[in-house]
């Protein structure tokens, strides 16, 4: 057949630009046409993308690589669903608020799915779907929220280098250290998104 061979983490991961409609978070918003956004698109804004065998988190040798070499000594799991998440309704909530943390959200799909959001150098909503198998790393500094799908359920392994920090600093913290070195690092300068926009 020829053609390039499809990313395996395409399978877990998929991403698309957001449409602005205002209806239910749990739909995908896709624009019309879709707009899909590319793995390497994302590793551009510093969001990190691997596939790993979800069946077999407890003795994959890749996972416990990854960990190693990026120093994820912490690890727990959240499930998002009613029974198992205190205060589910405003956890839902506050998932979706626009926030930055200041260190690496890690996030693995050992069941179910949800979608994160991220915001593009153009402050544009890229929605990152995250299925069982995938996981992702978003940059500290990286202005993002979480919902459910259609579904209504993940169940995520956490990951975090030393004592865990899920504090999350709701838009605007541009003041934030994590936030000036990550425009710095990914969008190419220290002064803000908008300043790269005038520049194209
Ligand atoms: C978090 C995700 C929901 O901060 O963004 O845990
Ligand atoms: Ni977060």
């Amino acid at each position: 057949m020829g053609g390039q061979e499809k990313d395996p983490r395409e399978e877990v991961i998929q991403a698309w630009y957001m449409d602005d409609s205002d209806e239910d978070q749990r739909l995908p918003h896709h624009k019309e046409p879709k707009e899909f956004v590319s793995i390497d698109t994302l590793a551009e804004l510093g969001v990190l993308s691997w596939r790993l065998d979800a069946d077999n988190y407890e003795t994959d040798e890749e996972l416990k690589k990854i960990r190693e070499d990026r120093g994820y000594s912490y690890m727990d799991f959240c499930e998002v669903c009613p029974e198992k998440l205190p205060n589910y309704e405003e956890k839902i909530k506050n998932f979706f608020e626009e926030h930055l943390h200041t260190d690496e959200e890690i996030r693995y799909a050992v069941a179910g799915s949800g979608y994160f959001d991220v915001r593009d150098r153009n402050e544009k909503w890229i929605r990152v779907w995250l299925k069982k198998g995938g996981m992702i790393v978003l940059p500290a500094g990286i202005y993002h929220r979480f919902t459910l799908d259609t579904d209504n359920y993940i169940k995520a392994m956490r990951l975090f280098i030393g004592d865990p920090i899920w504090t999350p600093y709701n838009r605007p913290h541009d003041h934030l250290p994590a936030r000036k070195e990550y425009l710095k690092a990914f969008l190419g300068n220290g002064v803000g998104d908008r300043a790269v926009d005038t520049a194209t």
